[in-house]
């Protein structure tokens, strides 16, 4: 058992009473996203009703689930909290890391000997801190947490973010930054804005060829992806109780593909038959007593519109099998226009790859479903006319399927297995030919498949289907076709119609594993020493950050000015610097190269003050650190939008920027600066962001004085002497000028639990 079942029944036990008190404030009726979210307050029972899309609200989410790439971060953050242990059950799971190439056993090799030092450290510092491991090929994230940790009505968040799949099994998990996990491991609250709320009632029931992929599909396009930002979508009725519950994680997985803050289901028969597949009868057991709480209220289902804020409803058992594609998730095409619709738009009908699996659709049924297909290539005689590889999502998957044959259906038609982990899907697919940017089509059964996505080649046009419809259309060798309608020639020259799948829920045998790649953590971690290799280019330990001196800065530098958009990924760049992510030093020579100088158009190169040349961002700022010279950074609006990527402040912060000053800030960074003890502030009149110059030297007027709700006043000396005095603002409460006091969040939190 790897769950933690004592905080499951503690929550149980709480929960009803909790509900209550939540339908009281409300005076209404409640969705099943409200009653796990007002039961899941910082503060304990709701005293209040939260306006959704406006307020913050500060929540205790049951668990964490971090990955392997922004793990790193996080965890080196999470070192500096002075804690024991983490303070929810938390988990690490390597699955980013590994390189789909030839096969599962040499890529998943390949994979430890380039990136062990990342696993060791990831390894150790979760066995020293009570966190639990997952290792290289034990499989992906959100499937072992489907399998293992999910559960009914519960709260979680994830360093990913397709953390959403959890709601498969009724709970609000939601993707974060790595900043909002270290905050929940350090026992701080979680801040979140009250979701608005989605919903949409399933209708019918399924048959044939159509899919519970094909729902999400199908909202995709009516939402498109931005249309379920800020939302929570919850489904209901009789078509979702009909989906099985790992349909239902599919479902919710692709929500991130309409930008929704999660997904989620109410508690159901199919969510109790895989509970006790998997293992966890307890569970069930404890959720059976409390079914009523974990689903939404008759009277919200009857009436939904006068309960969520919009209303979607789908017929299952008139829904079509879709492709969505390429480029984007939401160009949704019923498979019987897919071939005209492809021909108007110049798409390459060939199908070069069929690739199915991945944390989206690689249960057993799907499993099962893609093999039924796939058994009449053979059993018909039909040649199979693109490649096909599987990535399975985890071992205990891997192996069941591999006990019941499924594979072996698989490699009989020319399947790849690849390794239990993200793979093509990440772009981590060591494509043969990729480079050369051919144009070329593939079908998968993954979520995302914007340009580069899969194989890095800018011109594959990748389609996104159920792994049964992709597994027939890697059969068939063309977006032509049509397996509803259209037959295949065999090789004795006969028409054949494939048969529609067929597939199993759940194994009749139930699951199976040798080893699932479980690493408990020490009961007593305090003698476990975390493993990072000396001299590493891509692990550093971090130094806490220097707490404030109590003074006003004076004789600062402009660092830059930066024009127009500057999102995350200008400030702290993505692509080749994945490689850094756990390395500040190293990562911090990509500060700002995106920015634009508004002085001079160009990017990465700003003045450097010290001696009158123009040089890059990163290396003029390390000179005026090494002067001991504090620095100021200006922006435009909406600084710091894009990736809650907590390097966007971490990196300034490292190099010895003080301060950020712009017309007005996306809020999770202007929070990730709080949290690294910089100083966040917006002109109070926009039009002086104009006045600041390029040799200024800035003196900080009344810092001493830094309180809630009080204007700062900065002056900026001119190179000719004259200056202008700026009043800026800020948002920061008592609790946040604590983090700058103290130099971070973490330095406080250390003081505190010393
Ligand atoms: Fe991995 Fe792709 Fe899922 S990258 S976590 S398999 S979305």
């Amino acid at each position: 058992m790897v769950f933690d079942l004592d905080m499951i029944r503690d929550y149980y036990a709480d929960l009803p009473a909790r509900v209550e008190a939540a339908r009281k404030v409300l005076g209404r009726p409640m969705t099943l996203a409200e009653k796990i979210l007002y039961s899941h307050l910082w503060d304990g029972k709701a005293t209040e009703a939260f306006e959704r899309g406006k307020s913050y609200v500060e929540f205790a989410p049951d668990r964490v689930a971090m990955q392997d790439a922004t793990a790193q971060m996080a965890l080196l953050q999470f070192m500096q909290a002075g804690r024991d242990k983490a303070a929810v059950p938390s988990t690490v799971h390597c699955d980013h890391l590994i390189q789909a190439r030839v096969g599962a056993d040499k890529d998943l090799q390949e994979s430890m000997n380039k990136n062990n030092e990342v696993f060791n450290f990831l390894s150790s510092v979760s066995n020293k801190y009570g966190i639990g491991f997952w290792k290289p090929g034990a499989g992906i994230i959100h499937q072992v947490v489907l399998e293992n940790y999910a559960f009914p009505g519960g709260m979680m968040i994830g360093t990913d973010s397709h953390t959403v799949n959890a709601g498969g099994l009724g709970m609000v998990a939601i993707g974060v930054g790595g900043a909002d996990a270290v905050d929940v491991m350090a026992g701080m609250p979680w801040e979140l804005r009250q979701p608005k709320l989605i919903g949409v009632k399933l209708t019918g029931k399924m048959s044939g060829w159509t899919s519970a992929k094909d729902v999400i599909l199908k909202v995709a396009g009516i939402l498109t992806v931005k249309g379920g930002t800020g939302a929570i979508i919850e489904y209901f009725g009789e078509g979702a109780k009909s989906l099985s519950c790992t349909g239902k994680g599919t479902i919710c997985n692709m929500g991130a593909e309409v930008g929704a803050t999660t997904s989620t289901f109410g508690y159901d028969d199919s969510m109790e038959r895989y509970l006790r597949s998997t293992d966890r009868n307890d569970v069930a057991d404890l959720a059976n007593g409390v079914r009523e709480h974990l689903t939404g209220d008759d009277e919200v289902y009857s009436n939904p519109e006068q309960y969520f804020d919009q209303v979607i409803e789908i017929n299952l058992s008139e829904l079509e099998p879709h492709l969505n594609g390429p480029f984007s998730p939401d160009i949704a095409t019923p498979i019987s226009k897919l071939g005209d619709v492809a021909r108007e738009n110049g798409w390459p009908l060939d199908i070069e790859v069929g690739l199915i699996g991945s944390c989206t659709n690689s249960s057993y049924e799907d499993l099962t479903r893609a093999a039924s297909v796939a058994t009449q290539a053979k059993e018909k005689g039909i040649k199979v006319k693109s490649e096909f590889t599987v990535t399975p999502g985890s071992e205990q998957v891997r192996f069941t399927a591999e006990r019941d044959g499924i594979l072996h259906d698989f490699e009989e038609i020319g399947g790849k297995v690849f390794a239990n982990a993200c793979g093509p899907c990440i772009g981590q697919w060591a494509r043969a030919g990729a480079e050369k940017a051919e144009k070329n089509t593939i079908v998968h059964s993954f979520n995302r498949n914007f340009a580069k996505r899969a194989d890095g080649n800018p011109n594959t046009h990748a389609f996104v289907g159920s792994p049964e419809l992709v597994t027939a259309m890697a059969i068939a060798g063309t977006l032509d076709f049509n397996p509803l309608t259209d037959t295949l020639t065999t090789e004795s020259g006969e028409q054949v119609k494939l048969d529609e799948p067929s597939g199993i829920e759940n194994p009749e045998k139930g699951y199976a594993v040798e080893d699932n790649g479980y690493q408990a953590p020490a009961k007593d971690g305090s003698s476990v020493e975390v493993v990072v290799k000396e001299g590493s280019e891509r692990l550093q330990l971090l130094d806490p950050f220097s707490p404030w001196d109590g003074k006003n800065i004076s004789g600062a530098k402009l660092l830059i000015k930066a024009a127009g958009k500057c999102t995350t990924d200008h400030i702290s760049m993505a692509g080749p610097w994945l490689r850094y992510r756990g390395h500040l030093d190293n990562i911090a020579n990509n500060t700002l190269t995106g920015a634009v100088n508004a002085y001079n158009s160009e990017t990465n190169k700003v003045k450097n003050q010290l001696n009158g040349t123009y040089g890059e961002v990163p290396a003029v700022q390390r000179e005026y650190k090494a002067a001991g010279i504090p620095t100021i950074v200006v922006g435009d609006h909406n600084y710091g939008e894009g990736s809650s990527r907590e390097h966007a402040a971490m990196q300034p912060r490292h190099l010895g920027v003080r301060a950020i000053l712009v017309k007005s800030f996306a809020r999770i960074h202007e929070t990730n600066l709080k949290k690294q003890g910089m100083l966040a502030l917006t002109f109070d009149n926009e039009s002086d962001y104009d006045k600041i110059q390029e040799d200024d030297t800035i003196n900080f007027l009344d810092l001493e004085a830094f309180a809630p709700d009080r204007q700062l006043t900065l002056e900026f000396v001119h190179a000719d002497g004259s200056s202008d005095q700026v009043k800026v603002n800020h948002t920061y409460n008592e609790q946040q000028i604590g983090w700058f006091k103290a130099g971070s969040a973490l330095n406080l939190i250390k003081q505190q639990n010393a």
